[in-house]
């Protein structure tokens, strides 16, 4: 019996085409080598009762063979033609496909080169950096990829308007052309800044566009104010600081304020968790009303992250309309990422439920919560507990003694008042502001104080702080549970394999050659349920 089963009638086609019996697959394995040649076009043939399939070399040269009637066929399809090539054309890249920031230099310098020396867009991860360590970051980076492609993250800081604005200064110094903006739930004057600096007229009087902004949202509001242009408001007060030009003020009024949105769906880190099958079409419709009103010269392209982790998970993105995507928790198992090894064996190990909602150390006091891993390690719990002793008493000495011992020994490993000293130290150095504040305030004294350990719990991961294993805060989605299961078995099974370009290209090629599938699928040409499987194959080139 066939191994390829139709569900439609195919030979009323009635196109018959002569081919040596020799060139024709019919048997499982041999037809799943002929579909992963992507280069070629694919040919479903059918000899009296047997389905199988050949290429279009097979075909060529084979007046001598049997007659077979052709089916259908596939066009060859290459990894460049997923998504919008506007979205590759403006950041200089090979295929829509970027890496998100991962914060603390985790998505790091060595990533974000491998990515861009073979034409990949990698955003660094320069979220919680001081100044300096960004700055070095961009030195390197420039000097590694003088004509990019990169991004750097610039990430909204509600408390600290002064870390905004310093990113801001070292990216236009700098010339950082291409920014992933995030966190931001409207717009500050720092991001208009950034896009705004970068305007100009050229010779043809046309709008260009130096400063990209790839603005990250999981919500429509705050999708609308990316996507519009900049507030009059705003303009105006960085005309009158002298920080843009008239020119650039009046440019700014005409364009979007994001060149790319990406929809966030649940994802590792700070996430709504809300579905990607969801959120990009409504993200898409609301792209549509916004052009409808603006009819920008080049429309904002959206993107989709959060939940992709293997080839079906992108090829669904790009199927409901999506200009590229974007990974996130499958690179921090990555071996250019700068997170411990023990984190990267744990994230490997990991399966889809393995994730769990634990409070944030940035926006604690307003029960923000962000997605982290729960197995091998009781972060989760004990940051779930701090949150709970927070919400339930005014101060550090209202807790009972004993839940107070318990914290100590188990969770500090350290007296309170040790904490305190350290936690003192740091702001004192950092952030004095924050120290005064605690004065008459005894509940936001404790939540310092239990910001220590949410602080340096990510530390401790990314650093691989011996015996506090236990204790790491480990960002991921369900996406990385997705990816493990994708690749086991395969070489990309061990972490030290785990590169993020060529888990790039194979999310990318599974992709594409997934869709050859249901384009067959769809016209009733079911292949051997071996086929449905794309297995990474280690890279040579
Ligand atoms: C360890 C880790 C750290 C992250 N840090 C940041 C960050 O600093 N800034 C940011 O914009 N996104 C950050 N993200 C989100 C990613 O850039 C990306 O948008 C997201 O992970 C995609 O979803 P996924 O995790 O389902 O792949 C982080 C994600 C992870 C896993």
């Amino acid at each position: 019996m066939s191994q390829i089963r139709l569900t439609s009638n195919l030979s009323t086609n009635n196109e018959q085409a002569s081919i040596d019996p020799q060139k024709v697959a019919f048997a499982e394995s041999d037809i799943l080598s002929k579909l992963l040649r992507l280069d070629q076009a694919l040919y479903v043939v059918q000899n009296g009762e047997a389905v199988g399939v050949c290429l279009a070399e097979d075909l060529k040269d084979s007046v001598a063979g049997t007659s077979m009637s052709l089916l259908s066929h596939v066009e060859p399809l290459h990894v460049g033609q997923l998504g919008d090539p506007e979205f590759m054309r403006a950041y200089g890249i090979n295929m829509a496909y970027m890496t998100g920031a991962m914060a603390n230099g985790i998505a790091s310098e060595e990533l974000v080169i491998a990515s861009g020396k073979v034409g990949l867009l990698s955003s660094f991860g320069a979220a919680g950096l001081v100044p300096p360590r960004i700055e070095e970051a961009i030195n390197k980076i420039q000097q590694a990829l003088p004509n990019g492609p990169y991004a750097f993250n610039l990430i909204h800081s509600p408390s600290e308007d002064a870390i905004e604005r310093g990113a801001v200064d070292l990216f236009l110094k700098h010339g950082v052309t291409t920014v992933e903006a995030s966190a931001f739930l409207g717009l500050t004057p720092n991001i208009v800044r950034y896009r705004a600096a970068g305007l100009r007229l050229n010779a043809q009087n046309q709008v260009e566009i130096g400063n990209r902004v790839i603005a990250k949202i999981s919500r429509t509001e705050v999708a609308s104010k990316f996507m519009m242009p900049a507030p009059a408001t705003i303009l105006q007060q960085l005309l009158s600081e002298g920080s843009i030009t008239e020119e650039q003020a009046r440019l700014a009024a005409n364009i979007p304020m994001a060149d790319d949105i990406t929809v966030e769906a649940d994802s590792g880190g700070h996430t709504d968790n809300r579905p990607l099958i969801l959120l990009l079409p409504t993200i898409l419709a609301l792209r549509e009303q916004i052009q409808a009103k603006f009819g920008y010269n080049q429309p904002i392209r959206v993107g989709a992250a959060g939940g992709i982790g293997n080839p079906a998970s992108a090829l669904a993105a790009f199927m409901m309309g999506a200009a590229y995507v974007v990974t996130g928790s499958v690179n921090q198992s990555c071996v250019e990422a700068a997170a411990s090894a023990h984190s990267k064996s744990l994230l490997a190990q990991a399966e889809m439920t393995d994730v769990i909602m634990a409070p944030a150390a940035d926006m604690f006091e307003m029960g923000v919560e962000l997605q982290v891993l729960k197995r091998g390690t009781m972060f989760p719990m004990r940051a779930k507990k701090l949150y709970e002793l927070y919400k339930n008493y005014e101060s550090i000495e209202a807790i009972p003694q004993e839940e107070r011992e318990k914290l100590e020994q188990q969770v500090f490993r350290s007296s309170i008042d040790e904490i305190w000293r350290q936690t003192e130290e740091h702001f004192n150095a950092r952030d004095p502001h924050q120290i005064e504040r605690v004065k008459d305030n005894p509940k936001r004294k404790m939540a310092l104080i239990f910001r220590w350990y949410l602080g340096l719990s990510s530390r401790w991961s990314n650093f691989g702080e011996q015996g506090r294993e236990a204790d790491y805060q480990i960002w991921a989605g369900p996406a990385m549970g997705a990816f493990n299961y994708w690749v086991k078995g395969s070489y990309l099974e061990e972490v030290s394999n785990r590169k993020t370009v060529e888990v790039a290209w194979h999310i990318m090629t599974g992709a594409a050659y997934l869709y050859r599938l249901r384009l067959l699928q769809i016209q009733g040409i079911w292949l051997p349920p071996a086929c449905e499987m794309y297995v990474p194959q280690p890279f040579s080139v």
